[in-house]
């Protein structure tokens, strides 16, 4: 596979899609709700996973992806070229903010990620990282994340998770907030992991996440020597949902082995 080659046409259909989607922010947006009413999706959503859906099948008509709308094809493995795409994370956001939403692809072969993208549109940033090479914010090289301790460290993580829920005994994750600098939420997972990659964030949990929310984070905080788990320190699969935490080096390992011993993904 020309690598080089696949990275310049993902980037460049990203950004056509951004702009698309800038340029939809002008007109009205068919909003409706999926699992509930409080699971929204436009017809922005759809268009953009279908721009991608397109270009991918005529230009590598042998890839597989993995879209949120269902444009993609049904994943049973992870082998070959696959594309995982979220065409818009953090749709509350596109719809009531008009910002603070990112488009995510991460591209793997048998499983391993290759190149991953996170795209802030409004802000025009695109995150990248290309495996083995290292990782851009825009054209600046990102470096290597570093150690932190908690006392430090800002946390992503929704408020749902700190308040009773059924995915986990809050209480458990309550002394993370208390001890650490500060705690933040922002309603996009891509955005979150963006954050950890630039150094913004220092961690990011969440108790439910589908794989297109964090296929492009995962590669990109890899990359940089990030760790990316479940909360009971499972390897992330790209077939199912599951809890995610990421964060920087030792970090990750501290919160998992203070907080999180014994914890079991439900
Ligand atoms: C959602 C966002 C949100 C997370 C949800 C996701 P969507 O993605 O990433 O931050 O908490 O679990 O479903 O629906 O806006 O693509
Ligand atoms: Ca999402
Ligand atoms: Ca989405």
């Amino acid at each position: 596979m020309n690598w080089d080659k696949v990275h310049h046409d993902a980037t460049s259909w990203i950004k056509e899609a951004g702009a698309r989607i800038r340029e939809s922010l002008r007109h009205q947006i068919d909003i409706s709700s999926k699992a509930d009413e409080n699971d929204l999706v436009t017809n922005v959503d759809r268009e953009t996973e279908q721009f991608f859906v397109k270009n991918i099948r005529k230009n590598y008509p042998e890839h597989k992806i993995l879209g949120e709308e269902g444009f993609g094809e049904k994943i049973t493995s992870a082998d070959g070229i696959l594309w995982v795409i979220d065409p818009i994370d953090g749709t509350v956001n596109f719809v009531h903010q008009k910002r603070n939403f990112m488009i995510s692809v991460g591209i793997f072969e048998n499983g391993v990620g290759k190149l991953g993208y996170i795209y802030d549109v409004t802000r025009d940033e695109l995150l990248s990282a290309k495996k083995g090479e290292g990782a851009w914010l825009n054209e600046t090289p990102l470096s290597p994340l570093e150690k932190v301790p908690i006392e430090k460290a800002i946390i992503g993580i929704n408020p749902t998770w700190v308040t009773e829920n059924r995915r986990i005994d809050y209480r458990r994750l309550v002394p993370i907030v208390k001890q650490a600098r500060g705690a933040r939420s922002f309603g996009s997972a891509a955005m979150e992991m963006f954050y950890v990659a630039c150094g913004w964030l220092d961690a990011y949990i969440s108790l439910r996440l589908s794989p297109w929310d964090f296929a492009a984070g995962k590669i990109i905080v890899e990359e940089l020597g990030g760790k990316a788990t479940t909360l009971s320190g499972q390897p992330l699969s790209l077939l199912k949902n599951s809890s995610l935490i990421v964060a920087k080096p030792g970090l990750h390992e501290y919160i998992l082995k203070n907080f999180l011993e014994g914890y079991e993904e439900k």
